[in-house]
């Protein structure tokens, strides 16, 4: 058994769904996207996988092949076939009829309502109630409706069929010949669904029957009725997919029932007085008795503030939002939690759990609905955490034949390599350079920050974020002008600039920037003041360019220790995605030159945007795809770097920029 077919497996037996992990899912748009080219072989510790049924969906004639129990609409979704829906798969629209006209499927207690006995003869069925146990052929209705779909992440069409669900009833009232509770006069229209029940709804669900006259609308959420609402609400259905960054929090309203986003909303993470980056926010939690607290404290607030905010701009009573989903590394997650983050600080660097327990919104102390859900997506590894099973959701990378790398760059450089086959995992320390700090005239990326540096050996031209004069360097445009500097050859190979002598001969235009400032050789990229005086100007100093270098070191030592497991040549990677706010304003060709990223001709090195928040709205829009993201932790295989006798060696042979 495959891992993937494990974790479906799991996923069955724990919740009694078939809700599996959609391998081989491709979308319209990501399949427009994927080339059609043969995957690499997996490295050996990968075997290929082994049961598997095959589906001929007519009259398209497309062949697909999934793990056995997977539903005939999940099958078709995944792989780009239409079949009609308007509940999304769950069961109530009966619109997803489809007919078997190879094989047999046994009818489903639903399949007895929605079809004559006649039909049911003739191979008719439900296809979000049958399942795939052998081989069939299977004949798909031209659609009537349109199933309901958002794009979302790289390019992914996702179906909507999100956990979050409303349904409008129309009850009978109780009396002497009907005594049903009111639960079980609820449950019982809800009779498709085994419910759990949250006592909440127990406090008001009379009041609330009988003050709407038995008109009432059931909250669902997974399988927990989290509410029941007077008259028909059903139209407003609410998530919040957020990125808990450490740096900056975005969070996204999304309209669950048509997948629309509402409002977006982002600031900083008010942990920021602690530290940068998650080491000196768990050192702050070390040395200080209490101080989890306040951090908890202090990211929930952030959570809570940016729910306000996307309401308020929506219209929309936080109250009415019954689902979140929070995508963040390790560290973020376990603190805003109020999870003793410490034993991620040392080693062996252990997590308190990789997949969390239920949690409820109201656990990050969100103003939403009291009883809304919150998924909060498992990590790999300390350092491998949420975001990145968010980000490979979004990217799809478990489903593409094409061997791609996805590097997201911050102080801590995530790296995963792999295909729909198999997936590598690292985390690279690469410091503080890309952030701007530990760079001598660095900043964050804001207003006055150079984002951009463009250079020819005649001169150079800068783009600067705002309408602001610059005011410093961010960690784009340090990778730009240091690519420039090794492009008009002013940086040599080892990262040292060249004599002044040779200066003039290599860049005319540039020369008179390379000057020293006291004992260190700086290269002035802006002049502050009067063009000649270094110490009102912007530059780059030969120290900045060592702290640049280890960091590309490490990123690159990552990746080839990956490439190595699998044992493939970089030149097999058939695209690289930068992911995170940082990979995404990188410029790919500065990228390349910089050895940041295999040599690839530079169209196969894009960015991938914010795939991490992408991936969070995908786990709201649909269960499916959440259970995707859950079985990426039985499929990606994490290398730990730090325990490997050749990683010294990598590392220094990495210091060189590419010939
Ligand atoms: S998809 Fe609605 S009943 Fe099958």
């Amino acid at each position: 058994m495959t891992p993937r077919e494990a974790a479906v497996r799991n996923h069955e037996s724990t919740d009694g769904h078939a809700i599996a992990s959609p391998e081989g899912l491709s979308s319209a748009a990501a399949s427009a996207a994927s080339a059609p080219s043969a995957s690499i072989a997996p490295p050996a510790t990968h075997a290929a996988s082994s049961a598997r049924v095959d589906l001929v969906f007519q009259p398209s004639g497309t062949r697909v092949r999934v793990p056995p129990g997977v539903t005939l609409f999940d099958a078709a979704s995944w792989n780009g076939i239409a079949i009609d829906s308007t509940c999304g798969g769950h069961g109530t629209c009966k619109k997803c009829k489809i007919r078997v006209a190879g094989g047999s499927v046994p009818a489903s207690p639903l399949d007895a309502r929605a079809f004559s006995p006649d039909e049911l003869r003739a191979g008719w069925r439900l296809a979000c109630r049958a399942q795939a146990a052998s081989d069939l052929q299977i004949e798909v209705p031209p659609l009537v409706t349109r199933p309901k779909a958002a794009t979302v992440g790289v390019g992914r069409q996702v179906i909507l069929r999100p956990a979050a669900q409303k349904r409008y009833l129309e009850l009978d009232e109780p009396s002497l010949s009907d005594q049903r509770s009111d639960l079980e006069r609820v449950l019982g229209a809800l009779d498709d669904l085994e419910l759990r029940v949250d006592l909440g709804v127990l406090r008001s669900i009379g009041s609330v029957l009988r003050a709407a006259d038995y008109r009432v609308t059931a909250v669902v959420v997974d399988d927990v009725l989290i509410d029941v609402q007077p008259g028909d609400t059903s139209a407003r259905l609410y998530g919040i997919a957020f990125d808990l960054g450490t740096t900056t929090v975005v969070a996204t309203l999304l309209d669950l029932s048509t997948g629309t986003p509402l409002a977006v909303a982002s600031m900083l993470n008010k942990q920021q007085p602690f530290g940068a980056d998650v080491i000196t926010r768990i050192s702050a939690i070390m040395m200080e008795p209490g101080a989890i607290d306040t951090l908890a404290r202090l990211a929930r607030e952030t959570l809570a503030e940016l729910t306000a905010d996307v309401c308020e701009q929506a219209g929309v009573d936080p109250r009415e939002v019954c689902e979140v989903a929070v995508a963040g590394n390790a560290t973020m997650t376990h603190i805003a939690l109020g999870i003793d983050p410490e034993p991620l600080g040392v080693a062996p660097f252990i997590m308190a759990a990789r997949q969390l327990p239920e949690v409820r919104a109201a656990d990050l102390d969100l103003p939403a609905h009291p009883r809304a859900r919150a998924f909060v997506f498992p990590a790999f590894g300390a350092y491998v955490g949420g975001d990145i099973t968010a980000g490979l959701l979004a990217s799809g990378m478990d489903r593409d034949s094409r061997t791609r790398l996805f590097v997201d760059i911050g102080t801590n450089c995530e790296i995963v390599l792999g295909n729909r086959d198999w997936l590598l995992a690292t985390a690279a320390p690469a410091g503080p350079a890309f952030e701007g700090a530990a760079i001598r005239c660095g900043m964050r990326a804001a207003d006055g920050a150079i984002e951009v540096v463009s250079m020819t050996p005649d001169g150079l031209d800068l783009r600067v974020i705002g309408d602001a004069a610059p005011a410093g360097l961010c960690g784009s445009g340090l990778v730009d002008a240091v690519a420039g500097l090794v492009g008009v050859g002013l940086l040599d190979r080892s990262g040292r600039f060249v004599p002044e002598q040779d200066a003039a001969a290599l860049a005319p235009g540039l020369a008179g920037r390379l000057t020293t400032l006291g004992a260190e050789r700086v290269f002035v990229l802006h002049w502050l003041g009067e063009p000649g005086d270094v110490t009102r100007s912007i530059y780059l100093s030969q120290r900045d360019v060592r702290e640049l270098q280890f960091a590309k070191a490490a990123i690159a030592t990552g990746w080839n220790v990956l490439l190595a497991e699998a044992g493939l040549a970089p030149g097999d990677v058939q695209q690289v995605l930068l992911a995170g706010s940082f990979g995404s304003y990188l410029s790919p060709a500065s990228a390349i030159r910089l050895g940041l990223v295999p040599r690839l001709p530079v169209l196969r090195v894009v960015s991938a945007g914010n795939v991490a928040g992408e991936g969070a709205k995908m786990a709201l829009l649909s269960v499916r795809e959440r259970a995707g993201a859950l079985a990426l932790q039985e499929e990606v295989r994490y290398v730990e770097l730090s325990d490997r006798s050749d990683f010294n060696d990598a590392f220094v042979e990495q210091l060189q920029f590419p010939a």
